[in-house]
């Protein structure tokens, strides 16, 4: 299979986000497996948003969370639930959209650079899965557009790991 990331020409958020949603299914169609699909769906998020200097995965062990696929720098590997802003949207399971991680409480510092944040608690149904995590150098990078769009992703992300689920349970 060969995918080809295109490069999103846009000036309204919005129609970046679709096409970006429309890229994620293409990439994601028929494939469930979660490393895989986290994976690539950080690879595509990489290469199509503009000003962002980290972005990707942290899974939920049953106790707290572990970095998984990201692009980027190396990263913390465990965050407690409740602790920085990828602890607390797990913890709340509400999206932190962060205009300012200085001005964050607890807020941990992966990359030095990242000025704004914004992190989607993933959920199957009530089951935590993770959370998807995207940090900026740039203040107040993200709004209410990004946040929007960034849910419609995960969501196509969750909801390309529960086709892997219905499928079990009709082999069964
Ligand atoms: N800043 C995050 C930690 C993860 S890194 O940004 C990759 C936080 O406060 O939870």
């Amino acid at each position: 299979m060969s995918f080809q990331a295109v490069p999103i020409q846009t000036a309204s958020k919005s129609a970046l986000y679709a096409e970006l949603a429309g890229q994620a299914r293409a990439l994601l169609h028929g494939e469930h497996d979660r490393v895989a699909n986290a994976a690539n769906l950080a690879a595509l998020v990489w290469q199509v948003l503009p000003d962002i200097n980290w972005c990707g995965f942290y899974f939920f062990d049953g106790r707290e969370l572990v970095v998984g696929p990201f692009q980027g720098k190396p990263a913390c590997v465990r965050i407690a639930l409740g602790k920085g802003v990828c602890g607390t949207a797990a913890a709340s399971r509400q999206t932190q959209l962060v205009a300012d991680v200085h001005a964050f409480p607890g807020h941990i510092a992966c990359d030095a650079a990242s000025r704004s944040e914004v992190v989607v608690p993933l959920l199957d149904g009530e089951r935590l899965i993770g959370v998807w995590d995207v940090d900026s150098p740039l203040p107040a990078r993200f709004d209410e557009e990004d946040r929007d769009g960034m849910q419609h992703v995960c969501e196509i992300y969750i909801q390309s790991l529960r086709a892997a689920t219905d499928e079990e349970a009709q082999k069964s």
